[in-house]
């Protein structure tokens, strides 16, 4: 019944910028009596509230919050304050130019926008530690306050001096020396050795090994930006932390960020009714799969809510953001059919949200986000679908209380490594297309998505636990310790699944020496000699006699390592090719577990039936079995959400009686779930 932020149930909420209507009058009352209406019980307040709560430099007005925070408490509404550092204020920015980030060829932007403060500026730090500090000293003990919501969608670099200045000291106290860095960078190559770390600026592409340095300083440097800024409410404050992360946003590993909240929470987009952003791959997997492009959307989804769950190893998060009907950012947007709403919170629950948020309360008159969707419609009234459709929501919400707090943790998992994607971008090779490691990732965890097998996504950090099957395509880079925990696992009985390109390269992007797979060469027994690379899907695989593991005739391709089935059972060759009979597919057992080996790209089709054999092998269970297409069934606690991703009626068999919790009644073996249907199911006996 206690959620993840110490309250009671599960929060449906909102962000709220009341500062932006304080001249229309009586409007407070009306945004408090329509939150009731609508069953919302959480608001996030003050995100870019910075220019009105400090209108000149330390010239603060606190007042306005204090009355409007008092009266959400009043209403029964928690609240997520926001510390306002996503934008800064005109006076700041034009007064102290170095707060503004440079761009990559030094120049810096004007004031304009939000989420571009340089990330080192001591002028801009100071300034947030004051603001962040005078909040938290004011209102960091505030009944209403249960969270603070750092910042808004940390994001981007800065390339000014101080920042240059800020990594390289990153440098000497990662390497010591520059000739360390040299060799790691292996910057002899084309002559670039470096003489003093000065000399560095991360501009020249030529030198992998920086960019990939580049990168993870940014994180660090974001990190230190958000510490710094929960060290000003500290003093104060002890409410937990977070910040709103974003889904497969490639230049901010969320596992740093991690590390500095209290709770994850995460801003989530999906093109429900247009296309998932893993594209490339939509296209093979839609026909391989038979499934419609929202149960693609659905998927990336839910596989984006596993990765943000796993970042705490299966610790109830928040779904920060979301839209109440269309967005305003992409070429085109559509309404959220109606149902869609619902199916998707309820997606997130089943993911294991303690919160569904949306961007926004109340529609803006003017200024960017004017047209975006919000629980509150330009009309004004509550006498719209998607106010109506809000409040159904919380009803439901209100039903499912029990699940708050309750963990969601699963005996696969899908192993998703950010760096993997750094170090693959920068893979100069005889395939440099679509490397596309999110959308690859996504195809291997669709076969146990729709057969309602549940997944866990965890980065390379998190521990394998009792898990029983282990699926980790292309580590290209091998991070050090990380082929001993594979090894590790697989001895005490789990099942690996490692897919080509793997072992490539390490944490410093320098080949491995010794061959691919590097460190996995001997968990795996394989060598492979040489890659091929070729269209997507060109190439056939036989399996080898006997087929143990039922795979029949399957197709790979992109990219086709020539293996040595050095220590393994070879189960497909490659057929049709000068490399006709070349191993394709292998096991090894290594301890009490099996660590499988596919040298090629596999096909949409491949790759799903061999997790669904891989899954019988481990003796995963679906939450339900038989369901009808687009239907997905989704275990968290003792409670089963079937959601129907698709615009048809569907009918579904139970295999014993069960209650509907949000339609208390007598169990039922039979249901009809409607067109973007939703049904949240408990146990029939009493
Ligand atoms: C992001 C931001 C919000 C808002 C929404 C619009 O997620 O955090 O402030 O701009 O996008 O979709």
């Amino acid at each position: 019944m206690t959620n993840i932020l110490g309250g009671p149930g599960l929060i449906h909420g909102c962000d709220y910028n009341p500062e932006q209507w304080e001249d229309v009058p009586g409007i407070w009352d009306e945004d408090l009596r329509l939150m009731r209406l609508a069953g919302i019980n959480g608001v996030a307040l003050g995100i870019f509230a910075w220019s009105r709560l400090e209108s000149a430099d330390g010239v603060y007005d606190l007042d306005w919050m204090a009355t409007i925070l008092d009266r959400l408490h009043q209403t029964g509404v928690s609240v997520w304050l926001a510390t306002p550092s996503g934008a800064k204020p005109n006076w700041l920015a034009l007064a102290q130019p170095e707060v503004r980030r440079c761009r990559s060829d030094g120049q810096r932007e004007a004031q304009q926008n939000r989420h571009n403060h340089c990330l080192t500026s001591p002028i801009y730090r100071r300034k947030v530690a004051a603001i962040n500090g005078r909040l938290a000293q004011r209102f960091g003990r505030h009944p209403a306050v249960t969270l603070w919501h750092v910042s808004n969608e940390y994001s981007g670099c800065c390339h000014c001096p101080l920042c240059y200045a800020a990594f390289r000291a990153w440098l000497e106290r990662k390497y010591g020396s520059v000739a360390a860095m040299n060799r790691a960078w292996w910057s002899r190559f084309w002559s670039h050795d470096y003489e003093r770390f000065d000399q560095v600026t991360c501009i020249d592409q030529s030198v992998s090994g920086l960019h990939v340095d580049w990168k993870r300083f940014v994180c660090d440097q974001t990190a230190d930006f958000m510490a710094a800024e929960v060290a000003a409410l500290r003093p104060h404050s002890d409410r937990p932390v977070t910040t709103n992360l974003m889904g497969f946003h490639e230049e901010l590993d969320p596992a740093r960020m991690a590390a500095v909240c209290d709770v994850i929470g995460w801003d989530a987009y999906p093109d429900w009714h247009g296309r998932t952003r893993c594209s490339n791959n939509a296209d093979t997997l839609r026909p391989a799969f038979g499934l419609a492009d929202d149960a693609l959307v659905a998927s990336e989804t839910a596989f984006l809510h596993d990765l943000n769950r796993g970042l705490k190893d299966g610790q109830p998060w928040l779904l920060m953001e979301s839209s109440p009907s269309s967005i305003n950012w992409r070429q085109v947007s559509r309404l959220k059919e109606p149902g869609v709403n619902r199916l998707a919170g309820l997606q997130a629950l089943a993911h294991g949200a303690d919160a569904v948020a949306y961007f926004q309360w109340r529609k803006s008159r003017g200024a960017a986000e004017a047209f975006h969707g919000a629980v509150v419609d330009h009309v004004g009234h509550e006498h719209t679908r998607v106010f109506r459709e809000i409040a159904g929501l919380s009803q439901d919400l209100a039903l499912l209380a029990p699940l708050a707090g309750t963990r969601v943790l699963n005996q696969a998992a899908l192993l998703y490594d950010w760096e993997v994607r750094w170090h693959q971008d920068l893979w100069k090779h005889s395939r440099n297309a679509d490397k596309d490691y999110p959308g690859i990732c996504l195809q291997h965890y669709l076969p146990l998505w729709r057969r309602s097998i549940g997944c866990d996504v965890i980065g390379a950090r998190i521990p394998f636990g009792q898990r029983r099957l282990l699926i980790a395509p292309v580590l290209y880079m091998l991070r050090p310790g990380l082929a001993e925990r594979l090894a590790a696992f697989v001895a005490a009985g789990g099942i690996l699944l490692c897919t080509a390109p793997c072992g490539v390269v390490d944490q410093d992007d320098l080949a491995f020496t010794g061959g691919q797979p590097g460190p996995l060469r001997a968990l795996l027994g394989v060598w492979a000699e040489e890659t091929d690379c070729c269209d997507d899907g060109a190439i056939t695989l036989e399996p080898t006699a006997g087929d143990p593991l039922r795979l029949g005739t399957q197709a790979g391709g992109g990219i086709c390592e020539l293996l040595h089935a050095e220590d393994c059972e070879v189960l497909a060759t490659y057929a049709g090719t000068w490399y006709a009979g070349r191993p394709a597919l292998t096991r090894r057992k290594h301890g009490a577990g099996w660590a499988y080996y596919l040298g090629t790209r596999g096909a949409p089709a491949l790759i799903d039936t061999l997790i669904e054999r891989l899954a019988e092998q481990a003796g995963l269970q679906p939450v339900l079995a038989g369901l009808p297409a687009p239907v997905t069934a989704h275990r968290r606690a003792d409670a089963v959400f079937l959601l129907n991703w698709g615009r048809n009626a569907q009918r579904v068999r139970l295999p014993e009686p069960m209650r509907d919790l949000l339609h208390p009644g007598e169990a039922t073996t039979e249901l009809e779930l409607p067109a973007w249907g939703a049904s949240v199911l408990g146990s029939g006996r009493d």
